[in-house]
């Protein structure tokens, strides 16, 4: 069978769909699904500069991503190495291997010695914050407290504090929602001129990201002349004392990391939780299984170690909010040479696109894909339920649902971020009761990662203890 080329992949590619995509920037999650089905598993993407495609099935993700990731390298470098030269999502090959491996270790240890503690201390202190029929925002609670957690576990307690206390949330969050893939996909020169186009807001945004890289490099310092290690040590003390995970990691590459670490888990943990609070806020029934769940959480906090094995509507409820808002939207990688993919040849060069948002939102795989169904994710789903339409054991689903990517580059703070939102999901239902306020209706706003683009009002009132009720 000969091989169809670039130019015969369907989708829309006129400069007038180039437009209307730009336009359409930060609904873009929208844009490429109508273009999935519109064009179908493999389609043009309508963006200047080098070719694009937008890959949805997911056993091509899975190939992509996966069985063949070594002819697919990072794209959107550019951009990359001049904001984090050298961390982990902008290096490549062996030092990227070492680099992750050390990485992994570390937070393998924060894993069985921090993440219980601090989360429960940091929950308990937000949530004695609130006050009963406040109205607050949901959003703004999940970035705060996901915040308080992240610095808690990468840096000494004062240092975290301080950078805490230092960051701008807006800028921070602008960091996030203003590039997205639209804006990688383009030509470096084309991202000056939009950097430029709107400097008063990208200066703010820089000198917020100058503020936590000077105190990035204060701490890192000072955890150099300190030696910190030991069973209660935090990502920074480890990293610098390098005994328990396999050497110390030098300034350059600590510093890059730590910053992409503070924001990765920042964002993502914070935007997840929000999704799940704020659906849980409609549905009376699932947020009663939920406080059911979290009532049994311990105030001491290592006898919740295997708590949420028995959270099933917990685990469920942060599954559906992965699948439906999953954070990281979309990933993309460049071929690194002329590429066969299906039927079609990719030269060299082509920038791939796979789409959680796509992907996860695609009938096929989830039925009623618009629809929040936590039960979708009971073992013992049916398709009807909306569960997938495919066998759990099936090698597929795992690429149809894949909040996390896959392969070499999947996400490192999974099991941290599985820790810490169900923890916080159970803490806050066990104790207040959320209604979402009429009229309130945010919708994803699609920057690097998928954020509300307003407020999540609910009004709390406090839980009445099952015996009262
Ligand atoms: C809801 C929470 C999260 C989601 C949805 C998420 C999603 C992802 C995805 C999709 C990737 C792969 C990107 C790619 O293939 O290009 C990734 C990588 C990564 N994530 Fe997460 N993440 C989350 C939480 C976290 C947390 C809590 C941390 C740190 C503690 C973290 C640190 C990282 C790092 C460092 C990478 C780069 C790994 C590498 O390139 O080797 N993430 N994440």
């Amino acid at each position: 069978m000969t091989l169809k080329r670039l130019s015969d992949i369907p989708g829309p590619r006129t400069l007038a769909d180039q437009w209307s995509m730009y336009r359409r920037r930060y609904q873009m999650g929208h844009a490429l699904r109508e273009i999935s089905q519109n064009h179908g598993d493999i389609a043009r993407v309508p963006i200047a500069g080098d070719p694009k495609v937008l890959v949805s099935h997911p056993d091509h993700v899975r190939e992509i991503m996966v069985s063949n990731s070594q002819y697919f390298g990072l794209s959107g470098q550019d951009l990359l190495r001049r904001v984090v030269p050298w961390s982990l999502i902008a290096i490549e090959g062996q030092l990227h291997d070492e680099h992750r491996a050390m990485m992994l270790l570390t937070l393998r240890k924060i894993l069985t010695r921090r993440i219980l503690t601090t989360t429960i201390l940091r929950a308990n202190q937000a949530l004695s914050k609130l006050r009963d029929g406040d109205v607050i925002d949901l959003y703004q609670f999940s970035r705060e407290v996901s915040l308080a957690i992240a610095a808690s576990l990468l840096f000494p307690a004062e240092a975290g504090d301080e950078i805490v206390s230092g960051i701008d949330h807006k800028a921070f969050l602008d960091l996030m929602s203003q590039s997205n893939a639209w804006f990688l996909g383009m030509p470096l020169a084309f991202q000056n001129v939009c950097l430029l186009a709107d400097l008063r807001h990208n200066m703010k945004i820089m000198a917020t990201r100058r503020h936590v890289r000077r105190q990035l490099t204060d701490a890192i310092k000072s955890a150099r002349s300190l030696s910190r290690s030991g069973p209660d040590a935090d990502v920074l003390s480890l990293l610098t004392d390098g005994s328990e995970v396999g050497g110390a990691m030098r300034d350059e590459f600590l510093e890059d990391n730590l910053l992409t670490i503070l924001l990765a888990s920042y964002d993502t943990t914070a935007n997840s939780l929000a999704w799940a609070l704020w659906e849980t806020s409609r549905q009376p029934t699932l947020q009663n299984r939920i406080a059911d769940e979290g009532s049994r959480l311990s105030d001491n906090p290592a006898d919740n170690l295997e708590w949420s094995n028995g959270a099933v509507w917990t685990e469920a409820t942060l599954q559906e909010s992965l699948r439906m808002y999953p954070s990281i939207w979309a990933t993309s990688r460049r071929t690194l040479s002329d590429y066969r993919l299906g039927d079609f040849l990719l030269p060299k060069n082509t920038f791939v696109y796979t789409s959680q948002w796509v992907t996860h939102h695609d009938p096929r795989w989830f039925t009623n894909p618009l629809e929040f169904r936590p039960e979708r994710w009971e073992p013992e789903s049916t398709p009807e339920a909306g569960g997938g339409t495919e066998k759990p054991s099936d090698a597929r689903l795992q690429f149809s649902f894949f909040p996390f990517g896959g392969g070499k580059r999947f996400c490192i703070g999974k099991a941290i971020f599985d820790q810490e939102a169900s923890l916080l999901l159970g803490s806050f239902f066990s104790r207040w009761e959320a209604t979402q306020i009429e009229d309130c209706r945010p919708e994803p706003r699609f920057g690097v990662t998928l954020q509300p683009d307003r407020p999540m009002l609910a009004r709390i009132r406090k839980r009445r203890p099952k015996s009262e009720a």
